[in-house]
């Protein structure tokens, strides 16, 4: 009896040494049901990215492979952002933004920078630094140069300035706007510019995809730009939107090809569909297989129009997303699911890639 009670333990043993062998291993992107996005999109000169997420980059091993396996763009969702890569006057913090870069030059993907100037970010020392205005167009040229510079020949395009008008056109509040004036903005370019004359240099907003005062603003403005010479490459539309409320493709197509008129590109950057606060009763695959239709629908788009060269996500996996900390409930807008599974979004987004 004692013998095989001793036999049965170590069986157990053996056995739970097993199991925790085969659990340690690395699942892999294939195993997951992924085909990979990127290498049907290379083939076709298309740039398919995400945002990234620093604690899982960190920390997460299955992030970072399936990150590397299904994209060939990276953008920092939150390292590269004014508060965080500057937190004092005299210090910047290039550590994790220098990490992504790294990986992204390991991974043979390219850079999206995100973002140089944000109302949302700035960080407390600026704000409570009551600066004159050429201090602060000191702190800022300082800033672009350092930043830019540092990246040089790392960096392919860069959001310059993040969401800076309303929908009526009028420049928004913030400390640039305030102690310099307006003029922050094509001086913000012009230094960019000097800083990497080789990045191309984009205004990026929300709400300005489908036809409508957003986007007619953005339009006015950014054509403002080009009629004063400012050197400005495109245009980021983020496209966070949801089942019930994204732009209809004519809209969309119209809105690429106006711009495209003014000679500007136009990058899809931020690109999400919630799920929730929708009308759209019925199952949650109900809901995913909407949400698949929409990124097809709207990736589509994009890639048919001759100006829109990137195709940016606001992240992959439904596992990170940044949705419960913008409006405080739980979503799912993302093409893989909490597991690293492909949802029908994937699948929308791969047939596509893969039609002829
Ligand atoms: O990581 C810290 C954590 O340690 C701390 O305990 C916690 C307490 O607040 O904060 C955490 O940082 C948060 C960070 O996200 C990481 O999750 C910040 O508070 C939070 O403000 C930050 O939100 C980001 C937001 O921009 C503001 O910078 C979101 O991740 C990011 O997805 C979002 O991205 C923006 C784009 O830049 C511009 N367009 C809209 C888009 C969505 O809001």
């Amino acid at each position: 009896m004692k013998r095989f009670l001793v036999a049965l333990i170590l069986a157990i043993l053996v056995s739970s040494c097993g199991v925790s062998e085969a659990t340690t291993r690395q699942i892999t992107p294939k195993e997951l049901g992924l085909s990979s996005l990127r290498t049907l999109a290379q083939n076709r000169g298309i740039s398919i990215g995400t945002a990234v997420d620093v604690k899982p980059f960190r920390k997460e091993p299955l992030y970072t492979s399936v990150l590397a396996h299904e994209f060939n763009l990276l953008v920092p969702e939150n390292q590269m952002k004014f508060a965080l890569l500057h937190p004092e006057r005299d210090t910047y913090d290039f550590k994790d933004a220098d990490a992504m870069v790294a990986f992204a030059k390991a991974n043979d993907m390219q850079v999206r920078g995100h973002t140089l100037l944000w109302h949302l970010s700035v960080p407390r020392w600026l704000s409570e630094g009551n600066f004159t205005r050429d201090e602060l167009m000191d702190i800022l040229r300082d800033h672009i140069y350092t930043v830019v510079g540092h990246y040089r020949g790392s960096i392919v395009t860069w959001d310059v300035l993040n969401e800076a008008i309303d929908a009526n056109g009028y420049i928004k509040d913030s400390i640039w706007q305030r102690v310099i004036g307006p003029e922050y903005i094509d001086l913000a370019f012009r230094w960019a510019h000097e800083a990497d004359p080789q990045a191309r240099l984009f205004y990026n907003d929300y709400g300005a995809e489908r036809r409508g005062q957003k986007a007619d603003a953005l339009y006015n403005f950014v054509k403002g730009m080009l009629e004063r010479g400012v050197p400005i490459n495109g245009v980021g539309l983020q496209m966070h939107v949801g089942l019930t409320a994204s732009p209809d493709p004519q809209e969309f197509a119209d809105n690429l090809k106006r711009l495209a008129a003014l000679g500007l590109d136009v990058d899809i950057t931020e690109m999400d569909v919630l799920i929730q606060n929708s009308k759209i009763k019925g199952s949650l695959d109900k809901k995913f297989a909407e949400q698949g239709r929409l990124y097809g629908e709207n990736f589509k788009v994009c890639v048919s129009a001759p100006n829109c060269k990137a195709f940016v996500i606001w992240g992959f996996t439904d596992k990170y997303n940044w949705a419960v900390s913008f409006t405080g409930r739980p979503d799912k807008p993302l093409i893989l699911d909490e597991s690293y599974r492909p949802k029908p979004a994937y699948n929308a987004l791969l047939k596509l890639l893969s039609e002829k």
